[in-house]
């Protein structure tokens, strides 16, 4: 974060506008919302600007910048030439006072955000001007976005905020309330503008005894996709910014985590550097254990939890035990890495059956059924098989594959640090070693890897003889 932003209570406090042009005008209008006493010396200002301030009732000293129009100001905004904002700037600083120059980042001690405004609720946006045009952008995206009647949404729950705390004591149980108090609706009928109805509902809940019982626990089993947060399901999405715990392992990194509330505890099962990996029993413990104790739990999982992803175990285990649970499906990284590969997994042309493979056992290699696995058009898709990719390659030969197959490599797809690899099936294995491809990666293997706009020529080439054979 390149600055802290805070929200200053102006109310009633002296800031000094410096500056009576087109530029100022907008600020002299934010200080009035904002409460601000509001001293204004411009030498020459715009008839505009004038007639605002005559409007405003607010005395427009009509001279030049004075030192001591510093005196008793809690902010300073100036906008006008270079030279008399340099004064400004200089002035306030030596003295401690914030200040802003308009469109001049590098002479202001704090920046003006662009702003949602809704009453109570105030969204600021700030690029640190780099990209004023992009912060307006957003600003229209929210406002477009956010309801009109979010202002008396947030004072209504000011409001009942004191009652709410005398009736429910427990602070989790008061946190819920208000969780699903925003969800529910009351909330709906705030927005729609019945506020009556909303208050009437407020006083029945608040009395009900449901807040005072301890709140029971469950778990979401949450598919996060292959890496890339855009992969994430509105679903996922919002279980992950509700959960209290979020369990993840390896595969789930922190541009996801990041989506989850910043008070959620989170825990890792993951495999670590010199430290043992979690099993399946001790993990479903810690599940058991934080949804006992009445939390959300969110068990995050790369891909999604029941492809390869002992998802299903760590059901049986919650189910055993009569927790609720509820299942999220993620973007697998067969689909989430053959996308960004540019890879079709079948194709009326050219593979009508796809394929889901472990390249590892349970203790060792894969125990797999090579003969069917081997047939034409018939796209395998090979998780965990970065090891085992030479025999991978060996037994699909020996039962029959064409060795001119192509073969894609998805390393770390949808991540920042992707790769994708093309060869054959014959050098699956030497494509593997010579770059030094690791886990994770998908291997893609059948003639629909010729489609995608980065294979190489040579095997874009056989397309056409391969569908014809
Ligand atoms: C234990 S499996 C988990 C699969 C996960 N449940 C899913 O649905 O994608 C781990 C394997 O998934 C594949 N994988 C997962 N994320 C990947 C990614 N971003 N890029 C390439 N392969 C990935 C790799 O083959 C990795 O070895």
């Amino acid at each position: 974060m390149k600055s802290l932003p805070i929200f200053l209570d102006l109310k009633g406090r002296t800031a000094l506008l410096v500056g009576g042009g087109a530029m100022a005008l907008p600020k002299a209008r934010l200080l009035r919302a904002a409460g601000a006493e509001l001293r204004i010396v411009a030498q020459e200002p715009d008839p505009e600007f004038r007639s605002w301030a005559a409007e405003q009732r607010t005395a427009l000293a009509e001279r030049p910048f004075r030192e001591n129009d510093l005196e008793g100001v809690r902010i300073v905004i100036a906008a006008g030439p270079d030279d008399l904002c340099r004064a400004v700037a200089e002035a306030a600083t030596a003295r401690q006072i914030p200040v802003n120059v308009v469109d001049r980042p590098e002479l202001s001690s704090f920046l003006m955000p662009a702003i949602v405004d809704r009453d109570d609720v105030v969204v600021a946006i700030s690029t640190h001007g780099s990209a004023p045009v992009l912060a307006r952008r957003l600003r229209r995206t929210l406002e477009s976005q956010l309801p009109a009647r979010l202002g008396p949404l947030a004072a209504f729950a000011r409001r009942y905020r004191r009652a709410l705390a005398a009736a429910v004591t427990d602070p989790t149980a008061r946190r819920r309330f208000w969780e699903a108090f925003f969800d529910g609706p009351i909330a709906r009928d705030l927005l729609s503008g019945d506020d009556a109805r909303a208050g009437a509902r407020m006083l029945t809940e608040i009395n009900a005894p449901g807040w005072r019982e301890a709140p029971r626990g469950r778990v979401a089993l949450v598919g996060a996709g292959p890496g890339d947060p855009e992969l994430l399901t509105l679903k996922a999405l919002r279980l992950l910014q509700d959960a209290e715990v979020v369990v993840y392992d390896k595969l789930v990194g922190p541009e996801i985590l990041d989506y989850a509330r910043r008070d959620a505890e989170r825990i890792y099962v993951g495999k670590a550097p010199g430290r043992h990996s979690h099993g399946q029993a001790e993990i479903a413990e810690i599940l058991l254990r934080e949804a006992r104790a009445g939390k959300r739990v969110v068990r995050l999982k790369g891909g999604d939890p029941f492809v390869f992803g002992r998802g299903g175990e760590e059901l049986e285990a919650l189910l055993r035990q009569g927790v609720e649970v509820e299942l999220v499906p993620g973007i697998t990284a067969a689909t989430g890495c053959a996308a960004v590969a540019g890879i079709p997994l079948t194709h009326r042309d050219h593979a009508s059956a796809v394929t889901f493979v472990s390249g590892q056992g349970k203790d060792g290699p894969p125990d797999l059924d090579w003969a069917a696995l081997a047939t034409r058009r018939h796209t395998l898709a090979v998780y965990m098989g970065v090891a085992s990719s030479a025999r991978l390659s060996r037994e699909l030969i020996a039962h029959g594959r064409d060795p001119r197959t192509p073969v894609a490599v998805i390393e770390r797809g949808s991540l920042p640090e992707e790769r994708k690899v093309f060869g054959t099936l014959r050098g699956l294995g030497a494509l593997i070693a010579d770059e030094k491809i690791e886990a994770p990666a998908l291997i893609v293997i059948g003639e629909v890897v010729r489609l995608a706009a980065e294979a190489p020529r040579d095997l874009a080439g056989d397309l056409a003889l391969a569908a014809a054979e």
